[in-house]
């Protein structure tokens, strides 16, 4: 990393200072900060301590002519590998997601040719502002990258997401971001996400909650690492992430059909909820009322086992198969009895008796038939991460 630089651009927030300690840890890793502070930073940190840690000259002004006859504002943003905002504050984001440039920060971000990383520190209610979180995915549809900040208690005394990562993780994204791994380049994944969707009659079906959240994250997260992802998705409202084949499929049938038809792959991880019934028969026509006292019946047929199918593919099974388990007690006992149920190689099981269900983090156990590994309790696009570390490693 010795020859790599950032351009760091500090906004006002009592976060501030834990940008110092950043620079210096960046340092320690060999990547240079060259420093710009908006107005409200220098309320918090000051250009001296700035320069003094990062062993550069601090910018301030956007037309200081000493400023830009050593470095004009264009310059400063491209000579870097990568622009990072931290902390971000809720009035840089507004102004970077609507075009505005009126400081030099402000500037620089419209000017810039780089990658650029915020890492947003701010009051709850402010973060989840809905004009704040618009900002945030006009940002991201933009391209660049915007780390979730971290939930706890607040300087303003107020609790939940806002506050900034701590210095050790900023670093470790930074460093990500300046040197993407590609281990899964060249490496083709299904994955399957979301519930399926049973027809009763031409208007009703059965189905379940599942949001398709964690499939699609681990989706993105593999792609990010290189692979080629086939995302084989029952009806979801949410997004794909960018890159990935979506093959949009109803029925568990259709997607066991589409599991199938997407092999060879290296790899086959069955996140969907796959309704484990179907209405024996679908009627043709809606059906109707009988008006009587009799009690409705409706005989259900088994769906077939997704994952059972592609783990015990006779011609193409991939070399890693993993299912994932959903439980309330007992985690241990059923994942080893699934792993041998169904024949994959891994259950990643998590523990759905807390708050997990539609929450923002959760955390898993990965069991495989040479043990158990738990993760940290984390948001669930990390999770993600952590999932996709441990499978390029086993693919390599
Ligand atoms: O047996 P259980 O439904 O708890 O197993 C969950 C795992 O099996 C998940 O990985 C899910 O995607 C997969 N599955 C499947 N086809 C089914 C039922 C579950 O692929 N019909």
């Amino acid at each position: 990393m010795s020859d790599r630089s950032i351009l760091l651009i500090i906004t006002g927030g009592v976060a501030a200072f834990k940008s110092l300690e950043l620079i210096r840890e960046l340092g320690r890793a060999g990547v240079k900060s060259r420093v710009i502070l908006t107005k409200a930073a220098q309320e918090f940190v000051t250009p001296l301590s700035v320069s003094a840690l990062s062993g550069e000259k601090c910018f301030t002004e956007l037309f200081d002519l000493n400023d830009e006859s050593e470095m004009g504002h264009i310059e400063l943003s491209r000579s870097t590998d990568l622009v990072v905002v931290c902390p971000a504050s809720a009035d840089i984001m507004g102004k970077a997601a609507n075009g505005l440039a009126n400081d030099l920060a402000s500037t620089a971000l419209l000017a810039t040719d780089k990658q650029v990383l915020y890492a947003p520190a701010m009051n709850v209610r402010m973060w989840q502002h809905p004009a704040v979180q618009r900002n945030v995915e006009t940002l991201r549809a933009d391209g660049a990258i915007v780390l979730e900040p971290d939930e706890g208690v607040m300087a303003c005394g107020e609790f939940g997401p806002g506050r900034l990562p701590e210095v050790s993780r900023l670093k470790e994204e930074i460093l990500f971001a300046l040197a993407p791994d590609k281990s899964l380049a060249g490496k083709h994944i299904v994955i399957t996400a979301g519930p399926t969707r049973e027809p009763i009659d031409p208007v009703r079906y059965i189905s379940n909650h599942s949001s398709g959240r964690q499939g699609y994250a681990i989706a993105a997260s593999l792609r990010a690492k290189g692979a080629d992802v086939t995302l084989i998705s029952g009806p979801v409202s949410i997004a794909p992430p960018d890159g990935v084949e979506l093959v949009k499929v109803e029925t568990a049938r259709e997607m066991l059909a589409a599991s199938e038809a997407a092999l060879p792959a290296n790899a086959f991880i069955s996140v969907a909820a796959v309704a484990d019934w179907r209405p024996a028969s679908e009627s043709d026509t809606k059906l109707k009322l009988k008006g009587g006292e009799e009690p409705v019946t409706m005989a259900f047929a088994e769906n077939p086992d997704i994952l059972k199918a592609i783990s015990n593919h006779a011609s193409q099974r991939p070399d890693l198969v993993i299912g994932f388990a959903a439980e309330t007690h007992e985690l241990h006992k059923h994942a080893q009895g699934k792993l041998a149920r169904k024949g994959c190689d891994w259950i990643i099981a998590n523990d759905v008796s807390g708050d997990v269900m539609g929450g923002e983090n959760n955390e898993v156990t990965l069991f495989s038939k040479s043990g158990a590994e738990a993760s940290p309790r984390m948001t669930k696009s990390r999770i993600a991460d952590w999932i996709a570390e441990r499978i390029a490693k086993a693919l390599s």
